[in-house]
């Protein structure tokens, strides 16, 4: 029998939820613009080899949960995240070469295959940004300062900006030292997932979500402890800025993001409301997938809003756009008897076309019914055609907010009245 239900972790968005996601997206592609970020496009799967070469073989995001297609020697995965497309997509049409600052935005689903629960889904939409091109350590200020006005914008309130800097290749040789000398005596205590990243990956045992796991991660050395001159001066650069320009931000020394690609600056926003799993953005800097993807060396610094915690942060602070409902309407055509209908439906659409919000009823309500069903609508003005006005060319004019009743002439003056009557009561 077929299942009447989405698959786990995919959710249909019905028409009540899509104001309050435009209203997420909107802001967010308000603010993006407002910065000079311009949109791009890219399709929702890629070769995988993309992803194992860009986010890393042994992060989680690769290893467990992509959605892989194999069809004879074609290997693809739906997008888990967005940058390395990006990247690509920079690189394939030679966007470095005619201007190798560019500041793109995008937003669309991307897919994970993760226990779905409060917040996290196998589908998930994400808003991201890519700045490519440009080391500034002020770019990484101002993409940490464009995050925090998507989410000052949208209203959402209680986030926490948490900064990170986990340096670049040679800061991390030497931490792949210490970190290793930390971990080794503790490999008893550690999962059989860690036993292989301790091989692997060491850096990839920090990100472990294994209960057993975390006494030797909170143990463990920091990598801000270990950073060479050149990157704590530039994570003090990236400081400053954030202070100039007056942005709230904490330090948190043991985010290390989940994606082998970042360099510098790394960071979080999280929105304590959602409990444990509070991550509503992520981001930092990743200097070198330009180049590893074949590119020019040039740096780079993005971040993505999860639009789906993000949604569900919004709603549990009770914004006012999560509570959905129908499209205002301005004007409601009632039909007093079934002969009237046709002429009701005519009426509705001359007021459409003066580009009023006019609707009728297509469910043979009585007239009693349908004034509730516009009263409900929140409809300001109710037209009622009769036989009587439809023979005399006129039609009665409820007006809901005073309760009035008049009656005018249904011709070319009518749209015009209506309109002037709907702005003096707005
Ligand atoms: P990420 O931290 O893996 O980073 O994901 C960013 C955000 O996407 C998370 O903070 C979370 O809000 C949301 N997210 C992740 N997985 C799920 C899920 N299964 N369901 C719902 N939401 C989810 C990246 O993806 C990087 N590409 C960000 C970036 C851009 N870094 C530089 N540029």
């Amino acid at each position: 029998m077929t299942r009447r239900q989405a698959p786990r972790g995919a959710e249909d968005l019905l028409p009540e939820r899509i104001p309050f996601h435009e209203h997420v997206f909107g802001t967010c592609r308000a603010a993006c613009e407002r910065y000079g970020y311009r949109e791009i496009r890219t399709p929702l799967f890629e070769d995988t080899a993309l992803f194992e070469r860009s986010l890393g073989e042994a992060t989680d995001v690769v290893s467990k949960e992509m959605f892989t297609v194999e069809r004879g020697d074609t290997r693809v995965s739906f997008r888990p995240e967005g940058t390395a497309s990006v990247v690509r997509a920079y690189l394939q049409h030679n966007l470095d070469k005619t201007r190798a600052f560019q500041k793109l935005y995008y937003m669309g689903p991307m897919f994970r295959f993760e226990r779905p629960q409060a917040g996290r889904q196998r589908q998930f939409d994400q808003i991201g940004v890519e700045a490519l091109g440009a080391s500034s350590p002020l770019l990484d200020a101002e993409v940490v300062a464009l995050a925090h006005r998507c989410f000052t914008g949208m209203g959402l309130r209680n986030v926490r900006i948490c900064l990170n800097s986990i340096g670049d290749t040679a800061d991390r040789e030497q931490y792949r030292d210490v970190l290793r000398a930390h971990m080794e005596p503790l490999l008893g205590e550690r999962c059989d997932d860690c036993k292989v990243r301790f091989e692997r990956n060491v850096f990839r045992m920090l990100d472990c979500k294994v209960e057993g796991c975390q006494p030797s991660n909170r143990s463990a050395p920091l990598v801000v402890d270990h950073l060479t001159e050149p990157s704590r001066e530039r994570f003090a650069q990236t400081r400053a800025a954030l202070d100039a320009l007056d942005v709230p931000y904490e330090l948190d020394p043991a985010i290390v993001r989940g994606l082998d690609y970042y360099t510098h600056t790394v960071f979080e926003v999280r929105c304590p409301d959602l409990g444990a799993r509070d991550a509503v953005c992520g981001g930092g800097r990743y200097d070198h997938l330009i180049e590893e993807l074949g590119g020019p060396d040039l740096g780079a610094v993005g971040f993505a809003i999860g639009v789906t915690p993000t949604l569900l942060a919004l709603e549990l602070q009770k914004h006012p756009a999560a509570a959905g409902g129908l499209p205002a309407l301005d004007i409601y055509v009632a039909a007093v008897a079934a002969e009237q209908r046709l002429a009701a439906l005519q009426l509705a659409e001359q007021l459409r076309s003066a580009g009023l919000q006019a609707d009728t009823d297509f469910e043979d309500r009585s007239l009693k019914a349908t004034f509730k069903a516009a009263n409900k609508r929140g409809a300001r003005l109710m037209l009622v055609l009769g036989a009587d006005e439809v023979a005399n060319g006129a039609v009665k004019v409820k007006d809901f907010g005073s309760g009035d009743e008049t009656v005018l002439a249904n011709d070319g003056g009518l749209a015009g009245a209506l309109t002037a009557r709907l702005q003096a009561v707005s």
